[in-house]
């Protein structure tokens, strides 16, 4: 049988090593008033064929001229591939991932990367370094920000919407992108929330927490992973064999391109496990690391190590092949200019538009609402809007919202004026986000002895307080806000004035003083570019609130890390007994748990079903409960559904996720909410971390949060 030699082939035959190496480096660019540049390197190494990735480049003029360089004026003229971060959307900027999870909601995370991956292919670029995958418990951690919170099962799904959004159907399109499921992994575990420190973790939690994510990207076809900047257990992940090398090509068969993180392959060496660039160099070539970002070590090391004997050229050979096998599965080799040779019409823009709106609102997670505080009833006529975030629309759009810093976004300000055309619409800053000056409190005092029917408090972080190097040790109000929020509560407390918290925040805040004393609380993350707008519908009550929060509130900063999926242990709290699991100086119980969130309407839970009631391996367990809105408003009600295994070879967490389905109820309006759970998904890792399926009882727990009090509770037994 003959073979056609193919275009990777033709390649390879001709390719020196500086060009192979060229291959496996990637470099930023950025931008000059007059165009792009490159960071610490110059269009020569394009030319030369030494450079043959770039991050942080947009607008499709740019990206082509980089393009025509390495195209037309390089020896052999492979196409560059032009990577970039688009974490929550590129021009038109959408809910922080965090938010975005508070919708659980797949079908809303596969459009929005679809409608991203749109926007960025138009702009040329063919690579985002995107979904991140890390699971948090750790509010202390910026990065949660970025993440799908704490659950494993949510980061799945999350995982498995977004690599479909931003891949498409094909990855050769001019409209999809290769997606970077990173960072791989346990990144979210570092030490103390501390940004980049050490991680250890048992291998259990590993892949019972941290990997299935990156599994269910793989399954998903992700192009790329990116692995942590993260050690585990002494191993960084930049060279970290077992996980690379054989979990995740090995056990999942990934044939992807695995880039390393922003300088990751030099850091090996102020990590302790590499003397040099070249060690540096070697460690991750050997753990399967195809891309070395920014490092430049593969170009500068590799050929001494090839000297040395210490990596063969064979195994270079298979980076630059996985590389030019990504290059030409993003249709680049047949033609590098597909991205980006058409310009978006305004419709599609303005489509986006109403997306970010649509999913802004459906992010917004109801922490409380007293007495119906909200939505601010038709007869308000006097709205005092206060605080350092009302009318802030630049900080709407929050961390990393990369090349969507120069497009507008609407502050609840503007956003309530436009609104309620008909109401007095009066503000005051009182105190900015973090600074100590506490002189405008008065003002914001002022404003509310001028008269009001309600007040909507606007507090919180800064968009880059969370994100990547924005640990915070005191998760918490910043700066003056604490005191003007205070001030105004106690002064409208006398006045019998409702007050609205609306929180901004890439973390849960520990706020439980404020929570106690507001009339509402509505957590708004960073909704981005529609920020007001999507506040504004639910403040109003054009829209029922239906975010439910991907992460547990903490009461104190103390019981960090909180999650409700911890196991029992031996000694479960009990209040009138000392040696029982619990704090002298604090509950146990979370502030809200997990999937907490209230709706305008008010939802009961009656009869839960599930059968079979004896349900072998290949059986689906078909779950169903009713829900009842017994409020006057309409509502959107997210039915979550956990399992409990009570004994098995290994101890189970106290509740697992296994499905979330939702409920659309008009008020009075009763509806059957169906799950189903296929029993291999009772499957968990036996005490030889292999998968198993245990015969007994599973309690099947359903309801409107995480918290075993509010669940209805069934069995099924289990045989195998
Ligand atoms: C971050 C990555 C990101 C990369 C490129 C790094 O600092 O950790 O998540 O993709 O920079 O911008």
């Amino acid at each position: 049988m003959m073979f056609s030699v193919s275009k990777i082939d033709k390649l390879m035959e001709r390719m020196t090593l500086a060009e192979k190496l060229g291959q496996l480096t990637m470099t930023a660019a950025g931008y000059a008033v007059t165009g792009p540049v490159i960071a610490g390197d110059s269009t020569d190494s394009i030319r030369n064929g030494t450079i043959g990735s770039l991050l942080n480049l947009a607008g499709a003029r740019h990206i082509h001229e980089m393009q025509r360089i390495a195209v037309e004026e390089s020896r052999l003229g492979i196409p560059l591939l032009i990577g970039l971060d688009v974490i929550h959307g590129h021009r038109t900027v959408f809910p922080v991932p965090l938010a975005e999870a508070a919708t659980f909601d797949p079908q809303i995370w596969e459009r929005t990367a679809r409608e991203a991956a749109r926007e960025t292919a138009a702009d040329g670029v063919a690579m985002t370094f995107a979904p991140m995958l890390d699971v948090s418990r750790d509010p202390r951690w910026g990065r949660t920000v970025e993440g799908p919170g704490e659950d494993p099962w949510l980061a799945v799904q999350m995982a498995r919407a977004k690599v479909r959004g931003f891949q498409g159907d094909d990855l050769a399109s001019a409209e999809s992108v290769a997606a970077t499921a990173k960072h791989l992994c346990a990144y979210g575990s570092s030490t103390a929330g501390r940004d980049y420190a050490q991680v250890d973790v048992s291998e259990r939690t590993v892949r019972e927490v941290h990997l299935p994510a990156f599994a269910a990207a793989v399954a998903a076809g992700a192009a790329a992973i990116m692995p942590a900047f993260t050690d585990i257990a002494g191993i960084p992940m930049t060279a970290h064999k077992a996980l690379l090398r054989d979990y995740l090509r090995g056990e999942l068969g990934f044939d992807g391109v695995l880039v390393s993180d922003y300088n990751a392959i030099r850091e090996l060496i102020n990590h302790g496990v590499a003397g040099d660039i070249v060690d540096a160099a070697v460690l991750a070539l050997k753990a399967g690391v195809d891309i070395d970002m920014m490092a430049g070590a593969y170009r500068d090391g590799l050929p001494v190590a090839l000297e040395r004997g210490l990596v063969t050229i064979d195994e270079i050979d298979l980076c630059v092949r996985r590389v030019l096998r990504l290059k030409e599965r993003l249709g680049l080799l047949d033609d590098p200019y597909r991205r980006g040779a058409t310009t978006e019409t305004p419709d599609a823009i303005e489509a986006r538009r109403r997306l970010a709106r649509e999913v802004g609102t459906k992010s917004l997670v109801l922490l409380k609402n007293a007495g119906d505080a909200l939505p601010i009833a038709a007869r308000s006529a006097r709205v005092c809007v206060l605080g350092p975030l009302a009318d802030a629309a630049r900080e709407m759009r929050g961390p990393w919202a990369a090349a969507g810093y120069d497009e507008p976004s609407v502050s609840v300000l503007a956003a309530l004026r436009e609104a309620l055309p008909n109401a007095t619409v009066t503000h005051a800053e009182g105190v900015t986000i973090d600074g100590h000056d506490a002189s405008g409190i008065a003002k914001a005092l002022e404003r509310l002895g001028d008269g009001a029917d309600v007040v909507v408090l606007c507090l919180g972080e800064a968009a880059d307080m969370s994100g990547e190097a924005a640990s915070r040790a005191f998760p918490e109000l910043p700066g003056e806000q604490r005191a003007l929020a205070e001030a105004v509560l106690e002064r409208a407390r006398g006045a019998d004035i409702p007050v609205v918290v609306v929180l901004f925040c890439g973390r849960p805040l520990i706020v439980p003083w404020l929570v106690e004393r507001a009339d509402a609380v509505l957590v708004a993350w960073f909704p981005g570019r529609e920020a007001g707008h999507a506040i504004a519908d639910v403040l109003t009550g054009r829209t029922s609130p239906s975010g439910r929060t991907p992460i547990t509130w903490p009461r104190a900063l103390g019981q960090i890390p909180l999650f409700y999926g911890q196991r029992s242990g031996g000694r479960p709290e009990n209040q009138a007994d000392r040696f029982t699991s619990k704090y002298l100086d604090a509950p146990n119980s979370p502030l809200f748990p997990f999937g907490f969130g209230v709706t305008y309407g008010r939802v009961s839970y009656a009869n839960l079903r599930a059968t079979p009631a004896s349900a072998t391996a290949g059986d689906v367990i078909e779950v169903s409960v009713e829900v009842t809105n017994e409020g006057p408003r309409a509502a959107e009600e997210t039915v979550f559904l956990f399992v409990r295994d009570r004994v098995a070879s290994v101890a189970r967490p106290l509740l697992e996720l296994k499905g979330v389905t939702k409920a659309s109820l008009d008020p009075g309006a009763t509806a059957t909410a169906r799950l189903r759970l296929p029993a291999a998904d009772l499957r968990f890792l036996g005490v030889d971390l292999e998968p198993v399926l245990e015969a007994g009882e599973i309690e099947i727990l359903v309801g409107p949060w995480a918290d075993p009090a509010v669940l209805l509770s069934s069995r099924i037994t289990l045989r195998v």
